[in-house]
C-alpha cells in the first residue's frame, strides 16, 4: 500500500490540448478516491498517467514520496481494472487470475501462486468457477475475475476506470457494495473513475470533481453535496440535480420565479451589493406544505405551484414545476447544462417529496422549503457565495476520522488472519 501524490500534473496531447490541466492531489495510504466529471474532462487520462500508460507532460507524480514519472508501468506496482475486463478467453478463471504472477517469471513458486489465487477467489466468491472460461461467465463474474487479477498482485494501489459501466443496474449495485467491502478489507489505496452518481457518492472517502481537465473541488461526498464551491460542482453532484433559478434582490427579499425568499443575515452577507444571483435549491429541500409540521412551517417559505408531471418512485415522489427563467441568467444556465451533459430542461423545478404526499399530475400544490437550505452563486464567476468553509472542513474531518477507523479495523483483521494462518 502506498500514498500517491500528484503535483501540478499537466497532460497535453499532440494537438496541444490540455486534457489534464495543473492537477494537484494528495491521496493517502489506504484512501479510496473517486474521480468524477462529464465525458471528456480528463478522468481516464489522469488515471493512465498514474499507471504509466500515458506520458506526463509536466508536473510530478510520486508514489510513497518517490518521483515515478519516468518509471515503466510494470515497475510502479499498481493494478488497473478497466471497463472492458480484458480477460484471456482461452485461459480458465484460475489462470486468468494467476496471470500477473506467472508474468513475473519465477518470482513466485507454484504453491505461492496457488495460495494467492485461492485467497482472491474466496474473497470474490469465485471458488466454484475456477475451471471455467470467461466466455461462460456472467458480466458480474467476469468483473470479479478482473478484480481477482488485480488483488493477487498485492499491488501498491488499485486503479479502476469505470469498471461497472458495462453491467446492468442490479449487478452494478451488487458489485458496488462488493468493491466497497473489498477495499475496506484490504485497505488498498484506490483511485476509481466513474460518472455514476451513486458510485461517486457511496464508494469514496473523497471525491475529486474535474471540469475540462481542471480540478474543481476535492472533498468527502457529504461536503461536496452540502458545501459545493461553485455552480459546476453543485450541478454535477446530486441526482436529480440541484435546481438553479434566477434570483433578484428586492429590498429584504430574494425573488425567485415562484416565491419571495426573506433574506436572513446569511443570505444578505452572501449576496452583498449584487442585485442578480443564481439561486440553487436541492430537490430534497422541498416538502409538500400539507405534511410539514406547523411549527416548522412558519420558519420556511410556502408557495403555490402548478405541478406538471409527478413520478412516484416508492420511497419518494418527484414533482416537476415549469417556470419562466430570467433572460439575464438564461445563457449561463444553458451553457452549464450543456457542460453537465444535461438535456436542456433546466426551466422546470424538480422537487423530491415524501412518497406519502398526495400531489398528482396537474395539481395546484402548496410547497415548502427552508431558506437555510438555499445556495447562492455569483452569475459571473459561478462561485458559491453561501459556502461555509468551516462547516465544510468539519464535515471532511468527520469523514477522515471514519476512514481512519475503517482502515485500522482492516489492518487489525488482516493481522489476525495472518496470525491464524501461520
Ligand atoms: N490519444 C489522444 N490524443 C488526443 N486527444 C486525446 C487522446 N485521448 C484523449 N484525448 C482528449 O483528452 C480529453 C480527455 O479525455 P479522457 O479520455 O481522459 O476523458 P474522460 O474524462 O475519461 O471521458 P469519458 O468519461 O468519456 O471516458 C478529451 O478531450 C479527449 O478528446
Ligand atoms: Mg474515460
Amino acid at each position: 500500500m502506498a500514498s500517491i501524490t500528484l503535483n501540478h500534473i499537466v497532460k497535453q496531447y499532440g494537438d496541444g490540448f490540455p486534457a489534464v490541466n495543473d492537477v494537484s492531489l494528495d491521496i493517502a495510504d489506504g484512501e479510496f478516491v473517486i474521480l468524477v466529471g462529464p465525458s471528456g474532462c480528463g478522468k481516464s487520462t489522469l488515471l493512465r498517467m498514474i499507471v504509466g500508460l500515458e506520458d506526463i507532460t509536466s508536473g510530478d507524480l510520486e508514489i510513497d514520496g518517490k518521483r515515478v514519472n519516468d518509471l515503466a508501468p510494470r515497475n510502479r506496482d499498481l493494478a488497473m481494472v478497466f471497463q472492458n475486463y480484458a480477460l484471456y478467453p482461452h485461459l480458465t478463471v484460475y489462470e486468468n487470475i494467476a496471470f500477473p504472477l506467472r508474468l513475473t517469471k519465477g518470482q513466485y513458486s507454484d504453491s505461492e501462486i496457488d495460495s494467492r489465487v485461492r485467497n482472491a477467489s474466496s474473497l470474490l466468491e469465485l471458488d466454484e468457477h475456477l475451471d471455467r472460461k470467461p466466455a461462460n461467465l456472467s458480466g458480474g463474474q467476469r468483473q470479479r475475475v478482473a478484480m481477482g487479477r488485480a488483488i493477487v498482485r498485492q499491488a501498491q494501489a488499485f486503479l479502476f476506470d469505470e469498471p461497472l459501466s458495462n453491467l446492468d443496474a442490479k449487478l452494478r449495485g451488487q458489485m458496488r457494495t462488493e468493491i466497497a467491502r473489498l477495499q475496506r478489507r484490504l485497505a488498498t489505496t484506490t483511485v476509481y473513475v466513474t460518472h455514476d452518481q451513486t458510485e461517486a457518492m457511496t464508494l469514496g472517502d473523497r471525491v475529486a470533481v474535474l471540469r475540462r481537465g481542471v480540478l474543481q473541488q476535492v472533498a468527502s461526498p457529504r461536503a461536496l453535496y452540502d458545501q459545493p464551491v461553485n455552480l459546476f460542482v453543485a450541478g454535477f453532484i446530486g441526482s436529480p440535480p440541484m435546481n438553479f433559478l434566477p434570483g433578484r434582490v428586492d429590498g429584504d427579499h430574494l425573488v425567485v420565479p415562484f416565491a419571495r425568499i426573506p433574506m436572513d443575515e446569511r443570505l444578505r452577507t452572501a449576496i452583498g451589493s449584487r442585485d442578480l444571483v443564481i439561486v440553487g435549491i436541492r430537490p430534497d429541500a422541498f416538502e409538500d406544505a400539507d405534511v410539514v409540521s406547523s411549527d416548522k412551517r412558519g420558519d420556511g417559505v410556502t408557495f403555490d405551484a402548478d405541478v406538471d408531471v409527478t413520478e412516484w418512485l416508492g420511497s419518494e415522489l418527484y414533482a416537476y414545476v415549469p417556470f419562466e427563467t430570467d433572460p439575464a441568467v438564461q445563457k449561463q444556465l444553458e451553457e452549464l447544462d450543456r457542460e453537465l451533459d444535461g438535456e436542456g430542461m433546466r426551466t422546470q423545478l424538480v422537487v423530491a417529496l415524501d412518497s406519502l404526499s398526495s400531489i398528482r399530475d396537474g395539481d395546484a400544490a402548496t410547497l415548502w422549503f427552508d431558506p437555510a437550505s438555499v445556495h447562492v452563486f455569483d452569475p459571473e464567476s459561478q462561485d458559491s457565495l453561501t459556502r461555509d468553509d468551516d462547516k465544510a472542513a468539519s464535515i471532511d474531518a468527520d469523514a477522515a476520522k471514519a476512514r481512519q477507523r475503517a482502515t485500522a479495523r482492516a489492518k487489525e483483521r488482516a493481522a489476525r488472519e495472518d496470525a491464524a494462518a501461520s
